[in-house]
């Protein structure tokens, strides 16, 4: 095992004045000109630089097939840092860590691009002091994800043990397209690194207000006696996006919304909401309740009527005319994809037997917000008279994942005057009140997570496997039919609406 940090004699680890910092180590970006290096990995790389979050001894090495020199590289990073950092841009803070940026230009089928980066390391090791550690980051189209493991088997990079550091690798999602696809990679990437040594990133968890889950749930006595089927009637979560597919037509036309975000995000949010107290805060123990979670998981019966999916129209989104999905760049015009899907989803505990979980996504919806919203189960018994409390509705407990991030908690209330009327009113936590220090970006996190070999915010094997199981039947069901339409700035096709309806229950309106 490397040392760390937290071996330093004079230092503390209850001490939380001073963060851990990870051990001088290089990241390596495969596809480190892609879109996805380019918006988010590199801007946090730099943000994590300018938090004072990397060791002395880091490098960025970037991989792709450009004949690039270093310099080169440093200069597209540079921009790529000042478009995209969440952190003001402060060329003091670029320029010291421009020093260790690298570039390796190379395909994935070469073999020796492979050894020279093997080669790079090593000398990275007496130039910087990196022991050997190096993260490994798959930011790369997940066909590609087999044959660069196997470069790295074959040239030994996935293995450190000659030199007593660690290797670690990262898997960007979609992982795998079935649970079949899912094993074999599983298998693949478990077989070339050790399964400690794997970070499968779904970038939901690394966003505070997910995190807060937890402490909303486990560090507070109010909410956890009434987690429960006794006193909630159900649980609503979204994550809706007011933008099309962009330029990714190729991939999303092959994944859809179900597979891009319901496998993924929406089943973590729906383990952590629904999950047991964890006995420690590690990484072991919450994967063990959030999986136990996702196997206790049913679905409906009837997937006609609760398993409904959509495709945008054209329509308007915030004063302008948005083109159908159909007629988007690079979309076959008959093309069954769709860009929208809810479900409803049960789990079998004794905990939440007989309280559904609502999970919907879609694109080209009114406004982009992701939210879980508990609904809590009306008064058994109103005093009042009938007419007082018309317009009180279910208590709910809304957690704003995004934006303008918080908790919202819904009650009933008296109107002010001298008739006795019941309404609802709305009680508002916002992180951007409440702290003074802004909200970490998802990739930040994750990232000096993975440098500190921190496993605790990401889907393990069993995970993302359990996720699969539940998402194949919704897909064999789906396969073959056409997606219910819907106008492009609504929230969905109306079957999702009577979904709802049919359990005599409505969406909320975020
Ligand atoms: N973009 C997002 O917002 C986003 C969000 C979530 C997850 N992801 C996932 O992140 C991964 C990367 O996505 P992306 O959008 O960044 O993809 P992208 O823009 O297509 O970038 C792909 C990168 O891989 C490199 N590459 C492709 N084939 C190669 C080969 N044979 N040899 C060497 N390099 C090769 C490309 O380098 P060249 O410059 O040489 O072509 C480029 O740097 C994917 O798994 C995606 O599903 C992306």
């Amino acid at each position: 095992m490397a040392p760390t940090v937290s071996t330093n004699p004079l230092r503390d680890p209850r001490d939380r004045r001073l963060p851990r910092l990870p051990d001088a180590s290089a990241l390596v970006v495969f596809g480190a000109t892609g879109d996805l290096a380019r918006k988010k990995l590199i801007p946090a790389v730099y943000d994590l630089a300018h938090r004072g979050l990397l060791p002395p001894g880091f490098v960025l090495l970037g991989f792709a097939r450009r004949d690039w020199p270093d310099e080169d590289f440093a200069e597209f990073a540079r921009q790529a840092a000042e478009k995209g950092a969440r952190t003001p841009f402060r060329a003091e803070v670029w320029d010291r860590l421009a020093g260790s940026v690298r570039f390796l230009p190379g395909s994935f089928d070469d073999d020796a691009a492979f050894d020279r980066l093997a080669r790079t390391l090593e000398s990275l090791e007496h130039s910087h002091g990196i022991r050997g550690n190096a993260a490994f980051y798959l930011s790369i189209p997940p066909s590609a994800f087999p044959v660069v493991l196997k470069q790295m088997q074959r040239t030994g990079l996935s293995s450190a043990a000659g030199s007593g550091g660690w290797r670690r690798v990262v898997v960007e999602k979609p992982f795998g397209h079935d649970l079949e696809s899912a094993r074999q990679l599983n298998a693949l990437v478990d077989d070339v690194f050790t399964p400690s040594g794997v970070f499968r990133i779904d970038h939901y968890l690394g966003k505070e207000t997910v995190q807060n889950l937890f402490a909303l749930r486990f560090a507070n006595t109010l909410f956890e006696p009434i987690w429960n089927s006794q006193f909630v009637d159900s649980v609503q979560i979204t994550m809706a996006e007011d933008v099309g597919i962009g330029t990714r037509a190729g991939f999303y036309d092959e994944t859809g919304a179900a597979r891009d975000v319901l496998q993924n995000h929406l089943l973590q949010l729906l383990a952590l909401t629904a999950m047991e107290e964890p006995v420690s805060f590690g990484a072991e123990t919450i994967r063990t309740e959030k999986l136990k979670v996702l196997r206790a998981v049913s679905l409906p019966m009837d997937l006609t009527r609760y398993a409904v999916r959509g495709q945008y129209e054209q329509g308007w989104l915030a004063g302008e005319r948005v083109p159908g999905y159909l007629d988007e760049q690079d979309i076959p015009a008959q093309s069954r994809t769709e860009t929208f899907s809810a479900v409803r989803l049960g789990i079998e505990t004794r905990r939440w037997a007989g309280v559904p979980f609502y999970l919907r996504t879609g694109k080209r919806l009114p406004r982009r917000v992701t939210e879980v919203a508990i609904f809590f189960k009306k008064a058994p018994h109103l005093p009042f008279d009938e007419t007082a409390t018309t317009e009180l509705g279910n208590n709910q407990l809304v957690i704003r994942v995004q934006p303008d991030e918080g908790v919202t908690l819904k009650f009933g209330s008296k109107v002010p005057g001298s008739a006795m009327e019941v309404r609802d009113v709305a009680m508002d936590f916002l992180f951007g009140e409440a702290f003074t220090e802004a909200l970490p970006e998802a990739y930040e996190r994750l990232i000096l997570d993975v440098l500190l070999g921190d496993a605790t915010l990401f889907p393990n094997n069993a995970e993302v496997e359990e996720s699969w199981r539940i998402v194949d039947p919704l897909e064999r069901h789906w396969a073959g039919t056409t997606p219910h339409r819907y106008r492009a700035g609504t929230w969905g096709p109306a079957a999702a609406d009577e979904m709802l309806a049919h359990d005599g229950r409505r969406w909320r309106r975020p």
